[in-house]
């Protein structure tokens, strides 16, 4: 793995990250293999947990992270991503980006001679579809669950299309029309689920398409850069809210998940949210520990 754009970058490593994963959460400060290694983190939108875990997760490898807010930078003036990316991989080891076009990662990579990892785009989060996979992991104990991801078929819902597909779990996407998941990366999860086996559909029925669930999973309705159509979105998604009633057609020791921030009120209720049931915390630690390994199989060379 050069670099990680989308998850199917780590199709060969996924299980090794996650194992790594696994070991660096157990023991977070044990060595310091990224010692005088520096990571660029170029943000484009906002972000709370994705800065600060890879900044932790590079400081507890013995690193050092640079945060740049692209606006702050010569791209925000019109220097082109070709000349960034080129001088940028003069002075750091690594790059982490979250951009607003995933075109432009991949225009980043292609002129970067060290790793480029997506830390979010328009199409794809594959540092957060780890996570979760290694979150359901450590709570269900086996990759052969079934997932129901409800609302938005945004760049989660994408990376998790994906990341299933390759791990062999069930993913059910429920939503209504028009919120389908992006279908080039559809039918490329169809594709891999062959290979694993994975039963990978989508469905605008809630009850059905909730049946049997072991994991429920939402992710706001209106994600960053669709504010201007949040009214319309607010009406459209109303019926894919989780909450305790939708968590009655699911197994009654399903799991939920947000990859956060969550809206209280509309894709989620504080009361699911603070259910015996949620494992969104965890879920959040998790970011850290899945991107230290992430760090680890990507800079350590
Ligand atoms: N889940 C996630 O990526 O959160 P941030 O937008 O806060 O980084
Ligand atoms: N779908 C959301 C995820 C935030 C982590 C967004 O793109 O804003």
């Amino acid at each position: 793995m050069k670099h990680l754009l989308s998850v199917t970058d780590a199709k060969k490593d996924i299980f090794e990250i996650l194992e790594l994963a696994g070991n660096f959460k157990e023991d977070p400060y044990g060595k310091k293999p990224l010692k005088n290694k520096t990571l660029a983190m170029i943000f484009e939108k906002a972000s709370t947990r994705t800065r600060i875990s890879f900044e932790v997760a590079m400081l507890h490898l013995g690193g050092n992270p640079l945060y740049l807010s692209a606006s702050d930078m010569q791209l925000g003036r019109g220097e082109i991503i070709e000349d960034t990316a080129n001088v940028l991989s003069r002075y750091v080891d690594g790059v982490m980006i979250r951009a607003i076009k995933h075109e432009d990662v991949l225009l980043f990579a292609q002129n970067s001679n060290v790793p480029v990892i997506n830390g979010l785009t328009d199409k794809e989060h594959p540092c957060q579809s780890l996570t979760d996979i290694f979150t359901i992991f450590e709570h269900k104990n086996s990759y052969q669950v079934k997932m129901a991801y409800l609302g938005d078929g945004n760049n989660v819902c994408n990376s998790l299309l994906l990341t299933c597909a390759l791990v062999g779990m069930d993913l059910t996407v429920i939503c209504p029309a028009g919120y389908e998941p992006d279908q080039e990366i559809f039918e490329k999860a169809l594709m891999y689920a062959e290979e694993t086996g994975s039963n990978i559909e989508i469905t605008s029925n809630v009850p059905d398409g909730v049946k049997d669930a072991d994991v429920i999973y939402t992710d706001v309705w209106v994600s960053m850069g669709d504010e201007a159509e949040k009214l319309q979105r607010l009406i459209d998604l109303n019926d894919y809210q989780v909450n305790m009633e939708l968590l009655k057609h699911a197994k009654p020791d399903a799991i939920v998940m947000h990859c956060l921030p969550a809206i209280r009120g509309q894709e989620i209720t504080d009361e699911v949210m603070k259910s015996s049931q949620s494992v969104i915390w965890d879920q959040a630690e998790n970011r850290m520990h899945v991107e230290t390994a992430i760090l680890f199989k990507l800079l350590n060379k």
